[in-house]
């Protein structure tokens, strides 16, 4: 495993970027008013270190600040206490196609939050439907254009694949994680717009980065220094890209490829292994 991927030369070669446009983005996010790491359940969570929840409410509100001053729209979903990782959004489900997939969670200390991301499905108007096997929804299930980009290998069982496709009608390529350090596929890959990703090659099998090279020639590759700061797990509108501020390689890469990065610290939620994607969950319509 290498912990040192550089990204190659010919990707710093200067191209005329082609033109990127935003389209307006409907964003659910939970505050972490219940933030806490009380166990370990991926290895970036330690729990003597010390969390700080008035600053983590601060960071994701500049979050949410930033999405409504980008024009987007965000709905607030109530957090549960006891339930400290509610604040990863991302992992409740995956809504596209009018059809809202509820999360089944790994662990134990997460599954109360089927029930808490259910109760704000129906609040919007949904009938949440659910999988038999393991999904942990956007944390590993991504929508590209009309294809579903779906991870397994530590979180999301792969026998969940089949399931999605069939309750969304979409096509679903399963990719598979190898790092722990990216246990989710929204810690190793980001959509920028619906043909466009960004991910970190040695996170991935050798037959994924094969199926990822050719479905997306144009990827942009990022080095191990921005895979680390958790650059990847970034939300993009097309033209804006919210990512973690600390990746800073990353951001120069986006703007040379006609992006608009846009920084933003959410360093207290990194002690529970997630940041700007995990706490967003994106509803596609
Ligand atoms: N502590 C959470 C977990 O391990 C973090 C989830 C991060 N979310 C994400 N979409 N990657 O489940």
């Amino acid at each position: 495993m290498t912990d040192f991927y550089v990204v190659p030369a010919w990707q710093e070669a200067e191209w005329p970027a082609p033109t990127r446009t935003s389209r307006a983005r409907r964003y659910a996010m939970t505050p972490p008013a219940f933030f806490a790491v009380e166990y370990a359940i991926n290895p970036w969570m330690d729990t003597t270190t010390p969390v700080d929840v008035g600053v983590a409410m601060a960071q994701w509100e500049a979050l949410r600040q930033t999405y409504l001053r980008l024009g987007h729209s965000v709905q607030v979903v109530e957090p549960v206490p006891g339930l400290p990782d509610m604040v990863y959004a991302a992992n409740g489900g995956f809504i596209a196609n009018d059809i809202a997939v509820v999360a089944r969670f790994r662990f134990a200390q997460r599954s109360a939050e089927t029930k808490a991301y259910s109760r704000w499905m129906s609040s919007v108007g949904y009938r949440p439907v659910t999988t038999r096997h393991v999904n942990e929804g956007q944390g590993d299930l991504l929508l590209i254009g009309e294809t579903v980009l779906a991870g397994y290998g530590f979180r999301t069982d792969p026998r969940a694949h089949g399931e999605i496709a069939a309750l969304l009608g979409l096509p679903v390529v399963s990719l598979e994680l190898v790092d722990p350090r990216f246990y989710h596929l929204d810690t190793a890959l980001a959509v920028l717009d619906d043909r466009t990703i960004a991910y970190y090659p040695p996170a991935f099998s050798e037959a994924a980065q094969a199926t990822l090279s050719q479905l997306f020639p144009d990827a942009i590759a990022v080095s191990s220094v921005d895979a680390y700061a958790f650059g990847l797990n970034a939300v993009s509108d097309g033209l804006n890209v919210v990512l973690p501020a600390a990746a800073t390689g990353f951001a120069a890469q986006l703007r040379a490829a006609g992006f608009e990065p846009v920084g933003v610290d959410l360093s207290e939620l990194l002690k529970g292994g997630g940041s700007v994607k995990c706490c967003t969950l994106e509803v596609h319509q």
